[in-house]
């Protein structure tokens, strides 16, 4: 007699934090189960889907359904695709249709989408009725191993990005893996970018596993899920321990101070997509490390070689259109962050798995770093 077929079982993480703990339950085919899992955290709630127009047009169907069979009614409100829906017109219609639809204090938010959704969601569920809970559907790798967990929600200024936002955390995340299956491989490569980020914070061990496993991981094997559940588990720890980024929660930032200013001068648009300026700025941060003697020079470019392999960028020539210079750079992270007589914060690194929060780099030696980058092209 063969054994029934069964779908793999869940991997579960906990983020640890009291009252407000949740599950991330990580798994190919997770979605089926959303309707029970919410029915049991809340019973008799309905729940408000919030999406974008195409993270809905592939799977906006299987979560109702996975909803219905647990006997939980719905209402659905897209927006469009793209970062621009991160914005205070956006969130008020997401708003006003919740209330339109009647959804109550009891009932539920659901962020079915990438991190543009889930932080637009999640902003709304704070919001609504003096706040709602919700659960994060992620659909993007991004949102699967970042966005979706620890609780930061936000909007974007004209100023600047994620400049309104709530810490709200959900109630649950369900991130079923086979979601991914429908996202443009481009996506998915930036995605990957913060992946290899938790390797290179803290586990040297889990960088060698991806260099060995990248492929399988890529094609949607078990190595997704292993990938996944290792990267939620650093966040939700960290998370854990600094719920509000007073300290250690800064560590998730390795790359993102030059990956920001490097995203801003490329216009926030598909020239660069966010993973992509990720990468960049971890290929940077490991040589500006190396430069300042911190680490061997042979570490950064293990570094390079593996984000390289898997099609990332790591030069700056890879930025189609062309970059202002090193003064204008400067600007733009001093744009991103405080600079205190002329000392900025910065994550380097000693190695591969030790980052570290460097809060009083000089930001004329991160200047003439950018001048000898820039020449490099
Ligand atoms: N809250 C946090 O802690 C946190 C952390 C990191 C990033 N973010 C935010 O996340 C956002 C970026 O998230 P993202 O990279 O997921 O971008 P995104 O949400 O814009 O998704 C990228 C694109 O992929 C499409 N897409 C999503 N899932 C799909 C699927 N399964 N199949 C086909 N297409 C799909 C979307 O429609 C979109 O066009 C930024 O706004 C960033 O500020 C937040
Ligand atoms: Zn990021």
């Amino acid at each position: 007699m063969t054994a029934p077929l069964r779908a793999r079982d869940p991997i579960v993480v906990n983020v640890a934090l009291g009252e407000r703990s949740y599950d991330i339950v990580i798994g190919r085919g997770q979605l089926a189960s959303l309707g029970k899992k919410i029915a049991a955290l809340r019973p008799g709630s309905m729940a408000a889907i919030v999406s974008d127009e195409t993270v809905a047009r592939h799977h906006r169907a299987a979560t109702e359904a996975a909803l219905a069979a647990a006997g939980i009614g719905t209402t659905c409100v897209t927006v469009p695709a793209g970062e621009s829906s991160k914005s205070f017109p956006m969130l008020e219609r997401v708003c006003e249709a919740l209330i339109s639809a009647r959804i109550e204090r009891a009932d539920v938010v659901v962020a079915l989408g990438g991190g543009v959704v889930g932080d637009l969601a999640g902003l709304t569920a704070a919001l609504v009725r003096r706040g709602l809970d919700y659960v994060q559907v992620p659909t993007t790798l991004l949102a699967q191993v970042d966005s979706s967990v620890g609780g930061k929600t936000a909007i974007d200024s004209v100023h600047g990005k994620n400049l309104f936002g709530a810490f709200h955390q959900p109630i649950l995340v369900v991130a079923d893996t086979a979601l991914l299956d429908t996202l443009p491989a481009r996506q998915f490569r930036a995605g990957y970018a913060e992946v290899v980020k938790y390797g290179l914070i803290g586990d040297a061990g889990f960088f060698a596993w991806l260099e060995a496993n990248w492929r399988d991981l890529f094609a949607g094997g078990a190595a997704r899920e292993h990938a996944i559940a290792v990267s939620c588990r650093m966040k939700a720890a960290i998370v854990a321990r600094d719920e509000r980024e007073s300290g250690e929660r800064a560590l998730l930032n390795l790359g993102h101070t030059f990956g920001h200013a490097l995203e801003a001068a490329a216009g926030f648009s598909d020239r660069l997509l966010h993973g992509e300026a990720i990468a960049l700025g971890m290929a940077l941060a490991f040589a500006f490390s190396a430069k300042r003697g911190l680490l061997p020079r042979s570490q950064a470019e293990r570094v390079e070689r593996h984000l390289a392999a898997v099609g990332l960028p790591i030069h700056l020539s890879s930025i189609l259109g062309g970059l202002p210079d090193a003064d204008r750079l400067m600007e733009l992270i001093a744009q991103d962050k405080k600079v205190k007589r002329g000392k900025l914060t910065f994550i380097l690194a000693r190695g591969i798995g030790e980052s570290f929060i460097a809060p009083d780099v000089d930001a004329a030696e991160v200047h003439a770093f950018l001048v000898e980058k820039l020449a490099e092209r």
